[in-house]
Formats: C-alpha cells, structure tokens, sequence
C-alpha cells in the first residue's frame, strides 16, 4: 500500500469530466458509499496501529485532494456553461426593437369615422341617443303611433314593462329617435349625422339583430328636396371617392317623412361580373338608404312651428355601406370576433379618414 495518492486515476477521471453530469458520476464512483476511496477508508479499521498510522493521513489526504479537485472541477464546469449561456444570449441593443402588437379599426368604427370626417365638412356634428329607448322617442315622436300598422315594420325587442312607468322602453329600432332627442334638445337651425347601434328581431345572412345606421338630420328655414338630393350626392361621392356615381330616388312611405324617398346608387359591372358602386352609366340599381322631408308632425312633437322650420332626414346601414366600399358579402362576419377576418378588413389604428388624404386610406 506504498502507491502515489495523488496521481489517483479518480483524479484524472476528474480532471477528464466535461459535464456536470459526468463529474457526479465520477464523485459517487469515488466517494459515494461504495465509492473507491471509501472502500479505503474502510480497510483502515483492519490494519495495525503502526500501518495505521502511515496509511491513514495518505488516504485521507486522497479523499481532500478527490473532494477538492470534485469542487474545483465544478466551478469551472459551471462557469464555462454561464459564459457560452452568456455568449449565446448576448442582445444586440443595435437591432430594431420588434414590432408591438397593435389592434385594427373594426370596418364599421372606420366608416363612422368616414361618415363624420365628410359631414363635418359639411358643417355637421355628431349626435347621440340612448340604445335604449322608450316608444315616444322610437315611435309616437316619429308620428307612428300606438297600433299604427308601420310599428309592425321594425321587429321590435321590447323590455318587461315596468309597473305604473309612463312609457315602454325598447331597444331603438333605428337611429331617427336621435332626431326628436335633438330636435328637443337643442333650437334650430339644426345639421346633425346619429351613428350608431340599432336592434330589430331578424338574423339571416344580410340582417343581424344589432346592425348599425346612420341618422342625417336638417332643419332650418326654407329647407327642400333640392338640398336633399345635393346632401346626397355630395355624401355618396366621398364615401365612394368617385365622383360618377349616379342616385336615384324612388318614391316611398315613412311615416315620419313627406314625401319620403327611397336612394338607390347605380352600379356597373366589371368583367368578372362584380358590382362596382358608380359609372356614369349604370348596370344596376342598389338601394342605399331612405330619406324624405321631416313630416311637420315630426317638427310639432318637438316643440317646434312647422309653418318655420323644415327640414330633411335621412336614414342610412352603415355595415351595408361597409360591405359595398369595402367588398365584405357576408354581414354576420362582421360582429364574429373572428381575428383572421379583423386582420384581413380592419384598418390601421392610427390611419384616420380625412378628405384630402382619402376618406378610405
Ligand atoms: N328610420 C328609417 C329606417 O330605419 C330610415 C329613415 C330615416 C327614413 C330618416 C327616412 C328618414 O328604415
């Protein structure tokens, strides 16, 4: 038992080790409880106290030199996996930052957005009411009253009628209770467009139980057909950002409006057979929106002298309008949530409508 210790072939195992956990293995071989220093350790009880006495310091000496050398070992094992751990993930403060995430202008909040731009230009704001209305404001205002057959018209969605309220509250059927909320609210002469949320009992693929419209409304002294029609066409030639767009009025019945008229846009066709909004001579007729002179019945509910102030109003789907600028065909998409759609129609957030820079940019 004369051997050199300290040129141990466990110390060269150690020393071989090149990962931390090829070196464990190497520590319990050595020093684990069968390990081969152990066993060593172990032969010392049986020998005499003179042998004792020389072997004992060498195998411990060997066991301090393996334990130590074990430690050594992993400090540099582990400081050699922190440095390539820190070559590999080194930022480069140089490279541009990654995108952030950004959200889309739903088509619907982007044609409002379109709708107010061009009527502000017009000299117009923008007014609003409550989605929940009650049926003065929705109906009766509007000079179609209780049991007047043009109630069965709107599929209406009505509240549990409350004990002794004076009125039935609903959810509007259309944006026109914007035109007696402001008619009531503020004095002539008035020019205001009402975007919003509308509700009727209907679902198929070109009508949902929410849908949103847009309510034009004028009045003023010595207001006609003539600046109907203008508003119209003016209005119709930004949004479309065409200026051969050709409307039609075709009579029709409201019963807040007299005369009341019907707005179709002329389409042609392009030549995969596509509808495209406008030319000069159209293919086709698309109703677009409805319209009249306010009935001075309307005017008289809201406080005001009919024989003074006339006016004209109008009443528009904005998600139609979406589709027909925008070439969506299905109208349910629209309210799906769906992100692949949204990606695809919506539009960049900070990219808002203007006249000079293209109401649709
Ligand atoms: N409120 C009508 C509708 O929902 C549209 C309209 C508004 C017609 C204003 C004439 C004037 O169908």
């Amino acid at each position: 038992m004369t051997e050199d210790r300290s040129s141990s072939p466990v110390l060269d195992e150690i020393a071989r080790a090149d990962s931390l956990a090829a070196l464990e293995a190497v520590r319990v071989r050595a020093l684990g409880k069968q390990g081969e220093v152990t066993a060593l350790l172990k032969t010392l009880g049986a020998m005499s106290p003179d042998e004792r006495q020389v072997e004992g310091p060498r195998i411990r000496a060997l066991r301090e030199a393996v334990t130590a050398a074990i430690a050594d070992r992993k400090a540099a094992l582990e400081q050699a996996a922190l440095d390539a751990r820190l070559a590999s993930e080194r930022l480069d403060l140089t490279l541009p930052a990654p995108a952030a995430p950004q959200g889309s202008v739903h088509p619907v909040a982007q044609v409002m957005d379109e709708l107010a731009e061009i009527f502000a230009d017009l000299g117009y704001a923008v007014a609003t009411g409550p989605e929940i209305e009650d049926d003065w404001h929705n109906f009766t205002a509007l000079n179609i009253p209780e049991s007047h057959p043009a109630r069965a018209m709107h599929d209406t969605f009505y509240f549990p009628d409350a004990p002794g309220a004076e009125h039935r509250m609903l959810l509007r059927t259309h944006t026109s209770p914007v035109q007696i909320r402001t008619m009531t609210s503020s004095p002539p002469p008035i020019r205001i467009i009402a975007p919003g949320r509308t509700y009727r009992s209907d679902s198929d693929a070109t009508h949902t139980p929410m849908f949103h419209q847009v309510e034009g409304l004028v009045i003023d002294r010595g207001i006609h057909m003539g600046h109907l029609k203008w508003t119209l066409e003016t209005f119709v030639k930004a949004y479309f950002e065409r200026d051969d767009i050709v409307l039609r009025m075709r009579p029709s019945y409201f019963p807040f409006t007299e005369p009341s008229a019907e707005v179709d846009v002329g389409f042609t066709r392009d030549k995969t057979g596509r509808r495209i909004i406008g030319g000069a001579e159209p293919d086709g007729w698309m109703e677009i929106l409805g319209s009249g002179m306010v009935h001075p019945k309307v005017i008289a509910a809201c406080g005001l002298d009919p024989a003074e102030w006339q006016g004209f109003a109008f009443g528009c789907g904005i998600d139609r309008l979406a589709m027909l600028k925008y070439g969506m065909d299905d109208l349910r998409a629209f309210f799906d949530g769906d992100l692949r759609w949204l990606r695809h129609y919506g539009f960049a957030a900070l990219d808002v409508p203007t006249l000079s820079g293209g109401v649709g940019a």
